[in-house]
C-alpha cells in the first residue's frame, strides 16, 4: 500500500470516528507496535535500496506525525464536546428547591385590613409615633390631671424643662385630631400605626404593638353606621358569618363609648375593639361646630386580629424575630 493511499484511509478513519476508544484504535491500526500499517512500512525500509528508504523514509515518517498531529487534535476536540454536554442543562433532572422569604403574620393582616377598608371608601392616614402630650391626650378629652390618663401606661420623652410634653403614642387616637385639624367632612378614614406602652410583658401585652383606628365624621352619621361597617369588616376579614356583641364602655374621646365582642363559630366571646360617637370635646379641640356633625371612632389591636385569625397563643411571638415562626404563614 502506498503512503499516499495510507494517508487517505487515516484521513477518512480519523474524520468518521467519534469517541476517544476509536481514536485510540486509529492509533493501534496505523501506528501500532505490532501491526500497525504504517509501522509496517517503516519496518520493511531495511529491504529497500538507499535511494528508496530517502524517499519513501521520509514521506513515512512526516505521515506518522501528521497522524498524530490529527489524531490528537481529534481527542482534543472530543473531550471538550463530552465536557459540554456534561454540563449542559438537563430539563429532566428534578429542580432545586426555591427558598423564598414570606410575609410577617402582622403585616399581612396589615396588608388585609387596608385592602378591606379601601373596598369600604375608607382613606388610609398615618400620623407620627413620637406624639405631642397635647394630641395624645388633652386634644381627645383626657387633660393633665385627668385619671382617664392611667388607662395608659405612657413612654414619657426626656424633655428640657417646661417645653412642650412628648411621648411615644399610646394609641393610634391622636390622628383623629391631626387629620380632622386640617380636613373638612365629611370623610371616613382608617390609622394603621404601631403603639407605645410602659408595660411588663406577657402572652397578650407587647410594649409596643399596632392598631388600627377608624373615624367617620359627616352630618348625620349614627351608631348604625358604626355597626354596619365593623360588622361587614370582620365579615370580610374572618371570611364566616360572625355573632356580635355590643357592650356599654368608657372611653374619654367618646359618648357613649362600647365595646365590641365577636363570636366566631363554635368558638367563645372574644373582645374585639373600643368604639363610640365622637365625644363633643373632641369636636370642639379641632374647631369643628358640633351641632352640626356627628361622628363615630373605633380603635382595635392589629396584633389581636392576627393572634385570632392565626390562632397564635403569644403576642410576644410576633417580635421574636424567629423566622421558624413566621414561616409557618405562607
Ligand atoms: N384608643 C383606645 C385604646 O388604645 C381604643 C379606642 C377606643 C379608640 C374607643 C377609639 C374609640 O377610637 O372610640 O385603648
Amino acid at each position: 500500500m502506498s503512503i499516499e493511499q495510507l494517508r487517505k484511509e487515516v484521513m477518512s478513519d480519523i474524520n468518521s470516528a467519534k469517541t476517544r476508544e476509536q481514536c485510540d484504535a486509529i492509533r493501534v491500526k496505523f501506528l501500532g507496535r505490532k501491526e500497525g500499517k504504517l509501522t509496517e512500512i517503516l519496518k520493511s525500509l531495511k529491504e529497500m535500496s538507499v535511494e528508496e528508504k530517502r524517499v519513501i523514509g521520509s514521506a513515512a515518517n512526516e505521515l506518522r506525525q501528521y497522524i498524530e498531529h490529527e489524531l490528537n487534535k481529534k481527542t482534543e476536540y472530543i473531550v471538550a464536546h463530552e465536557q459540554k454536554k456534561k454540563n449542559r442543562f438537563d430539563v429532566t433532572k428534578p429542580g432545586k428547591r426555591v427558598v423564598s422569604g414570606v410575609l410577617h403574620p402582622l403585616t399581612k393582616v396589615d396588608k388585609e385590613v387596608r385592602t378591606i377598608f379601601s373596598s369600604l371608601n375608607f382613606t388610609i392616614v398615618e400620623g407620627p409615633e413620637l406624639e405631642t402630650e397635647v394630641y395624645n391626650f388633652d386634644s381627645l378629652n383626657i387633660p393633665a390631671g385627668h385619671s382617664a390618663r392611667d388607662m395608659w401606661d405612657t413612654l414619657w420623652v426626656k424633655q428640657a424643662p417646661n417645653s412642650e410634653g412628648l411621648l411615644m403614642r399610646t394609641h393610634t387616637s391622636p390622628v383623629q385630631a391631626r387629620y380632622m385639624e386640617s380636613h373638612n367632612p365629611p370623610f371616613q378614614i382608617i390609622v394603621p400605626g404601631r403603639v407605645f406602652r410602659y408595660e411588663a410583658t406577657d402572652a397578650s401585652h407587647e410594649i409596643n404593638f399596632y392598631q388600627i383606628e377608624g373615624l367617620m365624621v359627616g352630618p348625620d352619621i349614627t351608631l348604625a353606621n358604626l355597626k354596619f361597617v365593623i360588622e361587614t369588616f370582620f365579615k370580610k376579614f374572618f371570611k364566616q358569618k360572625i355573632e356580635f356583641r355590643y357592650r356599654p364602655s368608657y372611653f374619654p374621646f367618646v359618648e357613649p363609648g362600647i365595646e365590641v365582642d365577636i363570636k366566631l363559630k363554635g368558638g367563645k366571646w372574644l373582645e374585639v375593639m373600643g368604639a363610640g360617637m365622637v365625644h363633643r370635646n373632641v369636636f370642639d379641640a379641632v374647631k369643628y361646630n358640633h351641632t352640626e356633625l356627628q361622628g363615630f371612632a373605633f380603635g382595635m389591636g392589629l396584633d389581636r386580629l392576627a393572634m385570632i385569625k392565626y390562632g397564635v397563643p403569644d403576642v410576644r411571638l410576633f417580635y421574636s424575630g424567629d423566622i421558624r415562626f413566621t414561616k409557618n404563614f405562607k
